[in-house]
């Protein structure tokens, strides 16, 4: 695989104007600990976010459970007013309790005021892609058509523009699609973590996003000696050939690495244009097997 933009080629959401690099940044990191509070260094988290826009990333994740509100505030005292070509997308359908905890936040008036929230602390009229986020723990089906026709209902008054999913089974998407286009799904998914593939290849078909969360293994780092084996043969971190593996997956997976370090986020970038020779894809592709 050649790979001769930095940033991992373009991808443009079905049905929109959005384009954006495959190479994107996932915000959530840069709450406090535990995704909560301030960040411990609100310098250095604004400068993850300058360097991203820095380095030409196009494509923000966040939600205002991160913190909560924190990420989103900080994305906007930092990045605002944003500058044109940069798609900021959020999600709705979860809120934090007291003790930390992630707890569903799914009744209409509470997906209303979860768009409400991101759009305040974002500084934004309307939000570009939200993702409505389905609560429990692992993707479990269900209906969701009560809670997309808020979603529907928010994108007719404006204050939404394009509809995506989180955590949610293939048969949803489908149920979902039924409703409204669907311009992403976003669930678990890395190298080590594949109950997602059958997905990816349909969505892929239909031109459809698929944006991995915890690309890297999330709270818990992907540790692998085959990936190491692969790392040290190309003079790359294991980190790196992880992202470089995910975008040679599939074309319509978009990227969204977490972190709260410039070092860190410059390192991602530089994964997009890593190629992986056919042995070490062999090699990365037999670790969930
Ligand atoms: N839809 C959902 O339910 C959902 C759930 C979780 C996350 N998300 C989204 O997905 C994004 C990505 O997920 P994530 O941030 O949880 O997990 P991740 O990207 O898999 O991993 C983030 C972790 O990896 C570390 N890291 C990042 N780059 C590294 C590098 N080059 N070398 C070594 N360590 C590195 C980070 O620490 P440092 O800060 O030290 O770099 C952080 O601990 C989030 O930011 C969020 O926007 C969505």
């Amino acid at each position: 695989m050649t790979n001769t933009d930095t940033l991992g080629g373009r991808f443009t959401f079905p049905g929109t104007s959005l384009t954006v690099h495959r190479m994107g940044y996932g915000a959530m990191q840069l709450a406090g600990p535990q995704v909560w509070g301030p960040p411990r260094d609100s310098e250095a988290a604004a400068s993850v976010l300058r360097e991203a826009m820095a380095l030409g990333i196009d494509h923000i994740d966040t939600s205002d459970a991160y913190g909560p509100h924190v990420t989103n505030q900080l994305i906007r005292a930092t990045l605002h007013p944003y500058p044109k070509n940069v798609v900021i997308v959020s999600k709705v359908g979860g809120r934090r309790g007291e003790d930390k905890s992630w707890l569903p936040a799914l009744s209409p008036a509470e997906l209303r005021s979860g768009i409400q929230d991101n759009l305040r602390h974002l500084g934004l009229d309307a939000i570009d892609i939200v993702n409505l986020r389905m609560m429990s723990m692992t993707p479990t089906e269900g209906p969701l058509d009560q809670e997309l026709a808020v979603l529907l209902e928010l994108k007719r008054e404006g204050l939404v523009r394009h509809i995506g999913l989180s955590n949610v089974t293939a048969r949803q998407v489908e149920q979902a699609q039924a409703l409204t286009e669907i311009v992403c799904v976003q669930n678990h998914y890395n190298l080590a973590h594949r109950g997602d593939d059958a997905l990816i290849d349909a969505l892929a078909r239909q031109g459809i996003a698929y944006v991995p969360f915890f690309p890297l293994g999330g709270f818990t780092p992907l540790q692998s000696s085959t990936l190491t084996g692969v790392a040290n043969e190309l003079g790359a971190t294991p980190m790196q050939v992880a992202l470089a593996w995910l975008l040679h997956r599939s074309p319509n997976i978009l990227l969204i690495p977490g972190t709260s370090s410039v070092a860190h986020l410059r390192e991602n970038v530089a994964a997009a244009s890593l190629v992986l020779p056919a042995k070490g894809l062999a090699a990365l592709d037999g670790i969930a097997r």
